[in-house]
């Protein structure tokens, strides 16, 4: 494949805009960041005119695939009745009704605009309500980019401490290094550590904060027992257990990761993947805790939140996702499915030590796994230059997937999309 025409908007880009991109995890596409033009359904055309089975689907946003019809029409419907109007409007009522009868931890809603945003208010909630300033989170979780967020995420080990209690490392320069003293970072999966972190941190810890699938590091599960796990030691000690749901939310079930384990957290939040694309998030929860926002002793604010058109995005998300029980996202796991399950028997056909984690809708693919992969220290055992160089020959063959190993189903994924992905997958995987 060509990339001539990407490489020079790229190099133009770069004159105005540091790095040429706008977020820097977009950095990490091969050979240079690419430029789009169009996305339909499942597949998206770069300006060179390749077109590509699209699995990144914006890193997650776009659970229904590229623009899908019913939430673009809602958009268009509002937009010539305003914007903004920095007050309120029914729609984002009936998304709040809507958000609230599906998500089970949700007796109450707030909106806004990134994942960021959305961790970081259940952060601060969780402080507010409980009094206590430490916040426990796990070694390889991202919770988004702002100061108090991203810690340890992928932390080198010769800095990182000890497995048992790793030491808080900011992930950027110019992070308030202060945040570190409220800090309390653990592994994953493992509850006797989280235990021990309570009787070492007595009456401290505010909150525990989790994704409740680890999509950003593996894609790795829980442990059986591990969440219900982490809501005994949080509801025995005063602590807030929160989840991260920014990617779970809507994509593992209607009802987010908690629905699907059947673990409901004190807040959580969403992001991804509940608005058809549109930049809006939640945080959600118990209403004895989300009313410190009702009277505003607790802040949360945004000029941009709830604006009308992307409540209408929101809405007629949810009303797709949720129509016929649920039929659209049951046919997205499914598709999701017959991609892992043919991603291990091509490698198993072609002798490749191939591991595939996740479920349907989100899932990790990897080679050479040096042990079972169960927290960030033993993802670091895969051999990610083996899957660098299944994902070039992926990219080569009209197959797009996220850099490292994460790979989005949509609902908009058809049979004939996996076919072509699997056959592209038997004759990529010879190559690793
Ligand atoms: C689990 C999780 N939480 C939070 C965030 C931050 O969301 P945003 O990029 O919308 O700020 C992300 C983004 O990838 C995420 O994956």
């Amino acid at each position: 494949m060509k990339f001539e025409k990407s490489k020079q908007l790229w190099e133009r880009a770069s004159k105005t805009c540091p790095g040429g991109i706008h977020s820097n995890v977009r950095k990490a596409w091969q050979p240079h960041p690419m430029f789009y033009e169009r996305g339909e359904g499942s597949h998206i055309w770069d300006v060179d005119g390749n077109e590509f089975i699209d699995y990144v689907l914006a890193r997650g946003p776009l659970l229904l695939g590229h623009s899908p019809k019913p939430v673009l029409d809602a958009v268009k419907a509002q937009l010539d009745r305003g914007l903004m109007y920095a007050g309120q409007h029914e729609l984002e009522i009936q998304a709040s009704e809507k958000f609230c009868s599906l998500v089970p931890c949700a007796e109450m809603v707030r909106f806004s605009g990134s994942g960021s945003e959305a961790t970081h208010a259940a952060m601060r909630l969780a402080r507010a309500v409980t009094g206590r300033t430490k916040i426990l989170r796990f070694e390889g979780h991202y919770h988004g980019w702002f100061d108090n967020q991203m810690w340890n995420f992928a932390p080198p080990l010769d800095k990182a401490g000890p497995r048992e209690a790793p030491v808080p490392l900011p992930a950027t320069a110019g992070q308030n290094p202060n945040e570190a003293d409220h800090l309390v970072i653990r592994p994953w999966n493992d509850l006797t550590l989280v235990e021990e972190a309570f009787r070492q941190n007595p009456g401290q810890i505010a909150g525990v904060i989790t994704e409740p699938v680890m999509c950003n590091t593996g894609g790795i599960l829980p442990k059986p027992g591990f969440l219900e796990g982490l809501r005994d030691l949080c509801t025995a000690h005063g602590a807030l257990l929160i989840f991260d749901e920014v990617i779970t939310g809507f994509r593992v079930s209607l009802g987010g990761a908690q629905q699907y384990f059947r673990v409901t957290p004190d807040l959580a939040t969403f992001a991804k993947g509940m608005a058809g694309g549109f930049p809006v998030s939640a945080i959600a929860g118990k209403r004895q805790y989300m009313q410190a926002f009702g009277d505003l002793t607790v802040t949360h604010a945004g000029t941009y939140n709830s604006s009308a058109p992307y409540m209408a995005a929101t809405l007629a998300a949810m009303n797709m996702l949720s129509a016929d029980d649920g039929a659209l996202l049951k046919h997205a796991h499914d598709m999701g499915r017959q991609l892992m399950d043919g991603i291990r028997e091509a490698g198993r056909r072609a002798g490749k030590d191939v591991h595939v984690r996740g479920v349907g809708t989100v899932f990790h693919v990897s080679f050479n796994d040096k042990e079972e992969i169960v927290d960030y220290r033993t993802s670091l055992g895969k051999d990610a230059a083996a899957y660098d160089r299944f994902w070039l020959a992926l990219q080569d063959r009209g197959i797009r997937t996220v850099p490292g190993g994460l790979w989005f189903v949509s609902t908009a994924h058809t049979p004939q999309d996996v076919q072509q992905t699997l056959d592209a997958v038997a004759e990529a995987i010879k190559l690793v």
